[in-house]
């Protein structure tokens, strides 16, 4: 754990230079804008410790894998994320010593992003061995209004020097690899470069997928207010302008980069870089601060739907402004063929591919912090794959438009391949479901179901349905050889999360198919023609697994058991595992892991969260105590549902207690690995665990309902969410609820079972149920 980020209640500061602390600050300094983004590296050459991260959303590589032992039905590739063009890079040269922070000595270094409108700084002074000092302020953004557009301004000053010629070389460069690359090999090839006066174009291609990224960058390079003529600069997969010129102590130099990143996605191939060209030149005749401007005012529209604000406590208001931030950078929904990375542009652990935490963390945000087509983009985008998720099934021998999504995808191709995750962690499915259910329970657009929802359940359906067998001795179906979201243990048999989550698959599907067939009639035609439904045969097979379904169930503890066979273990608790025993996944063998009873992440409590109205609080009591005392969290999805489930059994000092972990798990880098990247998806998890687990928000039969309480340590919170049209802010102090529609439209609201009306303007409710 750090604690070198300097509290703020909008910025991420940091002061003074330490190497070792680079990366980490690479990681969380990142900007993006949902089609790009990068990690925070210097514009000047850096000989130090470092992580090159340029990403643009979309374009990877499938790279060959390596496996011990290969089994039928692994695909071919893992997909990575690309390192792209690097864009930001500004070569400076002091006589012939090149400006390098690793070799200087570095004063006054500060760096900050400014959260409140999408901006990152960075500045210093920096002494080289030669005694020679600059004193350096850059300032760079992507662009959130326009997404292929990057932009940053670099100033230098001379502070102790004369006659000596500063050369400064504004440069884009392709020639990047990959850290994570299973053979080393660089993923790109150039196709074409082009100079045009102080513009600079650079069309390279993928190796194998054949995505072409042109990556321009207009430099404009002005002394003491004067703009210099450049000279073009070009070699392999690189180009650049450059200046040499004699400076002297207190002259200004100031490079100004427009940069646009265009890719085959989106353009012609053949006109990419007569795209580029008119990209280029439109933000070129706006400029830096006009660009910034644009920018910022779309950050300010971001934060009036997502703020949350903590009063009485800075570190938290940092901490979930800076979660909220990074989601809002990673995701715009402008996209159905994006999604949310694990890392989204912050490194390339885990591919950049998206994962079931898409479904199961991340919608709630962006269903209540931005325009409904945001989240519905999310759905449409595992509507569009839900043939590929069908040859996936047929591949592992599944038929008749059984639907398997695949673990980790970027097309919707399974690019995972160990056995016991691509095969069997088969919940993703679920969460997919759920997913759909979650949007609509939340909009109540239920046309999104006649349109895409209902064919991607009857996929999902067939798929449990052929998943399960009937077993003559328990008289019961059960669901074999799968490995539930606590990936400490594999191919078990009867994981009590997924089959309760495929058996609710099935009975949802039906509800859906009845709904879609009364409301809209024509649709369901279509969908029943396109799936080649035999609704009633179908229908008839699933109801039957869902009256009959399997569940472990221990008589004694009276807890839902995690898997067959789970009490067979060790019941050690996490109190009595020491210190340094622990991240056990460091700490111990796999073997002895997958032995032991310690849970990685909420598994059975993540059932009980998804389906909560299924069970009386004292169950969820039972189970929570079970199960959060063999936990370990070392997920960070982990901890806000055990948050969200603490605070709905009134245990306040727990729900905030699991909050913490995540809150500022990469600002303060508690787990030792933000230097990777960021945990951008359970950052959407922090955000729940203060809207669904402290201000207790639910949608329940088309209302919005709020159970709320405040911690102790914050003298109040309040966060602004749209709900159906109706923008509403909520403010919860220790004894009230303060709900502002800023909308015409009155909103009837249960707050602890009670129900109020909230016409436009303010309205403050006491805890114990008068209007003030
Ligand atoms: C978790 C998975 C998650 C993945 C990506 C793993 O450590 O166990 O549930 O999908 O990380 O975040």
């Amino acid at each position: 754990m750090k604690n070198y980020i300097k509290p703020d209640e909008w910025n991420i500061i940091e002061e003074g230079f330490d190497p070792h602390l680079n990366k980490i600050s690479e990681s969380i300094f990142s900007i993006g804008n949902g089609r790009m983004g990068q990690r925070a590296n210097f514009e000047e050459a850096y000989s130090g410790e470092t992580l090159q991260g340029n990403y643009v959303a979309g374009i990877y590589y499938p790279d060959k894998t390596r496996v011990g032992w290969w089994k039928n039905g692994y695909p071919e590739y893992f997909a990575k994320v690309l390192n792209a063009t690097n864009w930001v890079g500004i070569d400076i040269r002091i006589g012939d010593e090149t400006l390098d922070l690793n070799n200087c000595k570095v004063t006054a270094f500060k760096r900050v992003l400014n959260m409140k409108e999408g901006y990152l700084t960075r500045s210093f002074i920096a002494e080289n061995k030669n005694g020679k000092a600059v004193k350096v302020i850059a300032k760079r953004f992507c662009s959130i209004i326009d997404d292929e557009v990057g932009a940053l301004h670099y100033q230098l000053v001379p502070l102790n020097f004369e006659n000596i010629v500063l050369s400064v070389t504004s440069f884009i460069d392709g020639d990047v690899k990959n850290e994570d690359s299973n053979y080393d090999e660089k993923f790109w090839n150039e196709v074409s470069k082009e100079q045009d006066k102080n513009t600079d174009y650079l069309l390279l291609k993928t190796k194998k997928t054949d995505f072409d990224v042109c990556t321009s960058a207009r430099s404009t390079i002005l002394i003491n207010n004067e703009s210099v003529s450049l000279s073009p600069v070009m070699s392999e997969k690189y180009l650049g302008q450059t200046v040499k010129v004699n400076v002297k102590q207190g002259d200004v130099i100031d490079v100004y980069k427009i940069v646009s990143n265009l890719t085959s996605e989106n353009h012609e191939k053949q006109v990419l870089i007569e795209r580029s060209k008119q990209v280029i030149d439109q933000a070129s005749a706006k400029g830096f601060e006009q660009l910034l401007k644009e920018h910022s005012d779309a950050w300010a529209v971001k934060w009036q739907e997502s703020d949350i604000v903590i009063a009485g406590d800075v570190a938290a208001q940092q901490a979930i402004r800076f979660n909220i931030f990074q989601l809002n950078q990673t995701y715009t929904g402008k996209d159905a063929r994006l999604n949310i990375g694990p890392k989204g542009f912050t490194g390339e652990k885990y591919g950049g591919s998206t994962y079931w935490d898409t479904e199961a963390y991340c919608i709630p945000f962006y269903l209540s912090t931005a325009p409904q087509e945001v989240a519905k983009n999310l759905l449409v985008y595992r509507y569009k794959h839900l043939q590929k998720a069908i040859e996936n099934a047929s591949k592992l021998g599944f038929k008749d438009g059984a639907a398997l999504y695949p673990m980790v995808t970027m097309n919707g191709e399974e690019c995972h391949n160990e056995w016991e995750i691509t095969f069997e962690e088969i919940h993703r499915n679920g969460a997919i479901a759920f997913a759909i259910f979650n949007y609509v329970r939340y909009t109540g657009d239920e046309s999104y179901l006649s349109e895409y929802g209902l064919e991607v359940l009857i996929g999902i359906a067939r798929f449990w349905k052929q998943r399960v067998n009937w077993s003559t001795e328990k008289n019961k179906y059960v669901m074999l050889g799968v490995t539930g979201p606590n990936e400490y243990e594999n191919n078990v048999n009867n994981n009590w999360y997924t089959n309760t989550l495929a058996a609710w698959c099935l009975k949802y599907t039906v509800e859906v198919a009845e709904i879609v067939k009364e409301k809209y009639p024509e649709q369901y035609q279509n969908v029943i023609l396109n799936a080649n439904l035999n609704a009633e045969l179908e229908f008839a097979d699933w109801t039957k697994i869902v009256t009959n379904m399997y569940y472990p169930y221990d008589e004694n503890t009276g807890v839902f058991l995690q898997q067959d066979g789970f009490m067979d273990k060790e019941q050690i608790l996490v109190k009595d595992l020491a210190a340094e025993e622990r991240p056990l996944n460091q700490k111990w063998s796999w073997d002895r892991i997958l032995r032991s009873g310690f849970i990685k992440q909420a598994d059975v409590l993540q059932g009980m969260y998804f389906f909560e109205d299924d069970y009386e609080l004292e169950t969820l009591r039972k189970n929570f105590d079970f199960y959060e005392s063999r936990t370990v969290h070392e997920s960070s999805l982990s901890p806000c549902v055990h948050s969200i489930l603490a605070a709905k059994l009134n245990d306040e000092q727990r729900a905030y207690e699991f909050y913490l972990r995540t809150a500022r798990l990469d600002l303060d880098d508690y787990n030792n690995d933000t230097e990777d990247g960021l945990h951008i998806t359970s950052m959407a998890g922090t955000w729940m665990s203060i809207v669904e687990g402290f201000a207790g928000m639910r949608v329940r039969n088309n209302q919005l309902k709020f159970s709320p309480f405040l911690p102790k340590q914050w003298d109040s919170f309040s966060f602004t969410i749209g709900f159906r049209g109706v923008q509403l802010k909520i403010k919860i102090t220790i004894r009230q609820i303060i709900i502002t529609n800023n909308s015409g439209q009155t909103l009837e609201v249960l707050i602890f079972n009670e129900l109020y009306s909230i016409p436009k303007g303010e309205k403050v409710i006491s805890y114990n149920g008068t209007v003030v």
